[in-house]
């Protein structure tokens, strides 16, 4: 049943300065927190918050930034009304397919998008210090990458798990489609040098934990990011919803967003 709730704030107050955001999928778990962590940014208005069976295109024409964590068969969807009506995007949702990742992909070529697996200043870190580590450590360490989440996430491995193993494959110069060794069971042989482990855990409200582990002979290496709470993918999202407007079109990471490149 259509819900959709417009914020409006009481008496005069300038419009010039402020950005104006459309969270989708507010009532979920991000969704919440977005809403929640908004109230801190003087420089946002949240003027919609909208969820499923919602008429997203009879809001746009008031916002600059959609936020979008919602489920991956939505965004391809919203990209393509945000492209049509020239608005910012903010993707926090994952687990895409190929074909849904093509469709936004085609959206960004009309408008600016920030589209991360992961909005935690930490995690970004992260992806920088799993870089640094495979180019300094080299291929003599073996690479297995452990996600840890809460027991209602749908998709598997994590987008942020993704994400660390795309880039230890840009730096290990290997197809990950041939790389990757999904967890382990049975006779599987001794581990090849060539091969990157992902494992996923699944458990209790577990917020998102991300281990990369390096191991040679004789010494092991673990980069290991835990996030407690939501809050820090929602500030992050938030920041780069004021980051994004009135930039030209194209696809923007985090990293964009903090510097990081
Ligand atoms: N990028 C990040 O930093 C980050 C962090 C946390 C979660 N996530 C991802 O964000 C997504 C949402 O996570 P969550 O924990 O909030 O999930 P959730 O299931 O708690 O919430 C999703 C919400 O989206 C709504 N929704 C589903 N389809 C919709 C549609 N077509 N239109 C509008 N609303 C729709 C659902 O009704 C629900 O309220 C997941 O893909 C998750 O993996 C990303």
């Amino acid at each position: 049943m259509p819900s959709a709730v417009l914020f409006r704030r009481m008496g005069p107050d300038s419009l010039a300065d402020v950005t104006r955001i459309l969270i989708n999928g507010s009532k979920g778990r991000m969704g919440q927190a977005l809403l929640a962590c908004a109230k801190d940014h003087p420089g946002l208005r949240v003027v919609a918050g909208l969820d499923v069976g919602d008429d997203l295109e009879a809001v746009l024409p008031g916002v600059d930034a959609v936020i979008d964590f919602t489920h991956h068969d939505a965004t391809a969807g919203v990209a393509a009304l945000c492209a049509t009506h020239g608005k910012a995007l903010v993707i926090g949702t994952t687990g895409h397919s190929e074909s849904e990742k093509a469709a936004i992909r085609s959206a960004a070529m009309h408008i600016p998008m920030v589209w991360a697996s992961n909005y935690s200043t930490g995690v970004n870190t992260l992806f920088w210090l799993t870089r640094k580590a495979a180019e300094i450590l080299g291929p003599s360490f073996d690479l297995e990458v452990v996600e840890t989440h809460h027991r209602l996430k749908k998709d598997a491995p994590s987008g942020t798990a993704t994400t660390l193993l795309e880039i230890l494959g840009e730096v290990r110069k290997v197809q990950l489609e041939d790389a990757l060794r999904h967890g382990r069971h049975g006779i599987v042989g001794a581990r090849t040098p060539s091969e990157i482990g992902i494992h996923a855990v699944r458990g209790g409200d577990v917020v998102g934990d991300h281990t990369v582990l390096f191991a040679a002979v004789g010494e092991r290496v673990e980069l290991t990011h835990k996030a407690s709470s939501r809050e820090t993918f929602a500030q992050g999202a938030l920041r780069a919803s004021a980051w994004v407007v009135g930039r030209p079109p194209g696809i923007y990471s985090m990293q964009d967003v903090l510097g990081l490149r």
